[in-house]
This record gives C-alpha cells, structure tokens and sequence, in this order.
C-alpha cells in the first residue's frame, strides 16, 4: 500500500494540509514532495479555500529532508536523480511562496535544515512553544542548503543568522519568535485556535488584494523604492482588471452606506 505522505481537510474555508509521516517525524522524502504538490495543485482554485495552513502530524512539523530516501539512496543513482529530487522539493516550496491563497505555517514540533524551505514559503508562521527549530545540518556534515541558509539571512539578524547555521543548536517557538523566524511562539494547547483566529480574519478580506499584497511584500523587498513605486501602481491596477467592484464596494460601504470603518474592520464582501 502507498504511505499517504500528506493528510488534508478542508473546512470553513480553511484547507488544513498535514505532513503525515509522524513516524518518521514527517521528513520529507521524494514521495511527499510530489504528492504535496499535487495536494497544493488541487486545493489553490477550489473555491471553498480561502487560506491554507501547513502542519506536521505527531511530535513533528517536518524534521527536514529525508535523509536516507531524499539524500543517500537518490545520490545512489546519480546526478540525474539528484536533480529531480530537489526540483521536486524545491518546486512545490516555491508553489507554495506564491501561492494563490494567503497561507500559514503552523509548527506544532520539530523543524528542522529543508523544513526551513516550506516555513519560509509561508506567508505567516506561528510556532508552540514546545517546538523545537535548528539548521542540524552542521551536525552531519553540510552546509544548509536547499535555501535554507537564505530563510535565515533574510529573516534573523546577521549575527543569530550565523550562530543559528554554524552551531546546530536548538531553539524554541518563544525564542523563534523574538528572532523573528516565526511571527508568534504560544502554548501547543493554543495553537490551533490561534491559528484559526488569524485564518478567519483573513478569509473576511478581499481574495484579490490578499494576493497581490502577499506577492507585493516578497516583490519589494528585492527593489530600489521607485521600482516598489511602479510595481506596486502596476500590481494595483492588474488586480483591478480582476477585481473591478471590490474596491468600488469597499469605498460605498465606507462614504455612501457609512456601515463599516476600513481602519478598524473589512467591507462586507
Ligand atoms: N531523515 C530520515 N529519517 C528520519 C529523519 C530524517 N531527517 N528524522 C527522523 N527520521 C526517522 C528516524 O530514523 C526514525 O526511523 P526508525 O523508526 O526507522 O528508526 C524515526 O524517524 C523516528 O526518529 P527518532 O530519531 O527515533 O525520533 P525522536 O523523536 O527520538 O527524535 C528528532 C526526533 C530529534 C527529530 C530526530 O529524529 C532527528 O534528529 N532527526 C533528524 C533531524 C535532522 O537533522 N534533519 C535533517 C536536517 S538537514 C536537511 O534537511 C537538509
């Protein structure tokens, strides 16, 4: 029989996927790269998700890569196999930093070296405190690959950045947070729900100005401030090609209809 590699529901406009391979602390082998973008494929267009969030069954959010099936037995068969393992990982993590839905890490245990990629692609992370974070990969002898050396340039200062990678050390959700590699560290018992608070917050918004907000914020970071300034007038105007009468409403219901404020809630969809 097939492991099933990924576990997912979809409920209240929440599509909650699941690494599901708790016995071996959901690392991710060849098989669970590919069905999770086959997963992720499924879910974007479907028009009961409006948020996605990633979690780990058991003790685990994802102890990395696989170290036996995606590394020793794929370098055994050449450089070719090598390739296609880590376009398979690489591909659905970068599916999923561009995602067509906002989406949320919930790390409710281990993360670790490759884990890094797919918490990195998403939009928000929340961590349990209990969860355990480190780049081991200086244990076994690599450098952190796989973007990871990226995730932590990008998000920790230089100095945590370099003690992070060069020492292997654990961290936990509470000091992940004050580092900044998650947005907020809670107890396990209240994860969850935290978690569904932030969802539902957002399944409230306007669909198209999340998207084109989330891609705006990884867009710019890369940019002098006057290309940001025409990116951000072209994005603009590329959702409104999409979204004619979204914004049109939010003002009405502002100005006209005086029935909601937008700088305290969101508009009536
Ligand atoms: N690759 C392959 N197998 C793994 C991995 C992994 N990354 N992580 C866990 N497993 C397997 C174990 O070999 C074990 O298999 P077995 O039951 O067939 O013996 C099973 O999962 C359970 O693992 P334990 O070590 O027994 O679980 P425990 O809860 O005691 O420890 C921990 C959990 C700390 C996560 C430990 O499994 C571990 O150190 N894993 C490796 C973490 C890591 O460094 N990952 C690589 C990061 S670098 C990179 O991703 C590029």
């Amino acid at each position: 029989m097939t492991e099933e590699t990924v576990a997912f529901d979809v409920e209240n406009g929440i599509a909650w996927v699941r690494f599901n391979r708790p016995d071996k602390r959901n690392c991710m082998n060849p098989a669970l790269n590919r069905r999770m973008m086959e997963v992720l494929d499924q879910l974007e267009f479907r028009d009961d998700v409006g948020v996605l969030v990633l979690s780990g069954e058991g003790s685990a959010w994802s102890a990395g890569m696989d170290l036996k099936e995606y590394f020793r037995e794929t370098e055994a068969k050449g450089l070719g196999a090598i390739r296609k393992a880590q376009s398979e990982a690489y591909g659905w993590w970068r599916r999923l930093r561009w995602y067509g839905k906002p989406t949320i890490a919930m790390v409710n245990g281990w993360c670790f070296g490759g884990g890094y990629g797919p918490l990195f692609a998403c939009d928000l992370a929340f961590a349990a405190d209990e969860a355990q974070f480190a780049l081991s990969e200086i244990n076994w002898g690599i450098l952190p690959g796989g973007g990871a050396t990226k995730v932590v340039v990008d998000l920790l200062s230089m100095r945590d950045a370099m003690y992070h990678a060069l020492t292997g050390e654990l961290i936990d959700g509470r000091k992940a947070a004050a580092w900044k590699l998650v947005n907020e560290s809670l107890p396990l018992a209240d994860l969850k729900a935290r978690v569904t608070e932030v969802a539902t917050l957002l399944l409230k918004k306007n669909p198209i100005a999340l998207k084109a907000t989330k891609d705006a914020i990884r867009r710019v970071a890369e940019m002098t401030y006057d290309n940001a300034e025409d990116y951000l007038v072209r994005a603009q105007e590329a959702a409104n090609s999409h979204d004619n009468e979204g914004r049109k409403e939010g003002i009405r219901q502002f100005i006209d209809e005086k029935s909601y404020k937008p700088g305290l809630a969101a508009y009536d969809k």
